[in-house]
């Protein structure tokens, strides 16, 4: 794809009654021939329309108004390049602990929870938020993470968790008020919600920060994996990752994880991680696939606001 192409169906596809704000911006980059020839000149990792848009956020710059982003972009090329260039999109969604929770719930507790791809590690505490799953609600901490679920039960009880762990490329800390300003600047700017949840959920990871260790997840993961207790059943998961992991990469991990001992929880887009016989997802949105060792079990939105079980 190109650029403008990147763009446009960034607009028509993620952004699109999501932030009109983004569907705006990226609608009018995909026919500015001057800002793409700028954005040609990066990396292709480099290009996408969340790193753009999220540095411009965090440099302070509009995003409600794309003359004005154009303006403050063009007028500040080289601190928004160099920006680019060196973040990445590193989103922390502790939202997504709502659709994990169902599979994380049955297994043989305790648990020893491995996440590769963590981030700043928002997803390993499944065990310290609240869920509301219709009008149930499970736990009783903060934030509070809704999900519409159908076709699952939601589980009666909060997962036992003694031991939690992260690998990274680039592991982000909350109790560090550089790596929190990225975390916030990554949320859409309409999303208020995502916000608040952020920073609660921050809260939970700085009261006890979890071990983070930078790394590869396929190189690096059995050596973290040794590290986990006896005696808890070991869950090596991840979520919104292998779409920035290489194909081949993705295979390697996948085989580094069947032949670990313990479970495996992916949630990631079929486009990255296929699975034969899928039925149709329930809806245009973007969807991901939740699975177990390799099982697929259920559709998921994006931020966890929402699973639909396979018959
Ligand atoms: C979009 S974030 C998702 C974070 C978290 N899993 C969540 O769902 O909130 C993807 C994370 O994967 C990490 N990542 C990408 N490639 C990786 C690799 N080869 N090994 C380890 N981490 C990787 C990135 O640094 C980033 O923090």
């Amino acid at each position: 794809m190109t650029t403008a192409e990147i763009y446009a169906e960034f607009a028509a596809r993620e952004a699109h009654g999501r932030s009109p704000a983004y569907e705006r911006l990226a609608f009018a980059v995909a026919r500015d021939s001057e800002m793409l020839a700028l954005l040609g000149a990066l990396p292709p990792a480099k290009r996408q329309p969340n790193l753009l848009f999220a540095v411009v956020r965090l440099l302070g710059g509009p995003v409600e108004d794309p003359a004005a982003f154009r303006d403050y972009t063009m007028g500040n090329w080289p601190a928004v390049e160099a920006e680019m260039r060196t973040r990445a999109t590193q989103t922390n969604e502790a939202g997504r602990c709502a659709v994990l929770l169902p599979v994380l719930a049955a297994l043989p507790q305790p648990l020893a929870l491995l996440e590769v791809g963590a981030s700043a590690g928002l997803c390993l505490y499944p065990d310290r938020y609240a869920y509301r799953y219709g009008d149930r609600l499970v736990g009783s901490g903060e934030p509070v993470l809704k999900c519409e679920a159908t076709g699952v039960a939601p589980p009666a009880r909060l997962p036992d968790v003694v031991w939690r762990a992260g690998l990274d490329l680039n592991p982000l800390d909350v109790t560090d008020p550089a790596d929190l300003a990225w975390l916030d600047a990554l949320v859409w700017p309409e999303h208020e919600g995502r916000r608040a949840r952020l920073r609660a959920a921050a809260a939970v990871a700085a009261a006890e920060p979890p071990l983070l260790v930078r790394g590869d997840l396929a190189d690096d993961l059995p050596g973290l994996a040794a590290k986990a207790p006896a005696g808890a059943t070991l869950v090596v998961f991840h979520t919104s990752v292998l779409y920035q992991v290489p194909a081949l990469r993705r295979e390697a991990f996948a085989e580094v994880v069947r032949g670990l001992p313990g479970h495996w929880i992916a949630n990631e887009t079929p486009d990255v991680l296929p699975y034969a016989g899928l039925p149709e997802p329930p809806g245009a949105a973007l969807h991901s696939v939740l699975a177990l060792d390799g099982t697929p079990l259920a559709w998921t939105l994006s931020h966890g606001q929402a699973m639909t079980w396979f018959a």
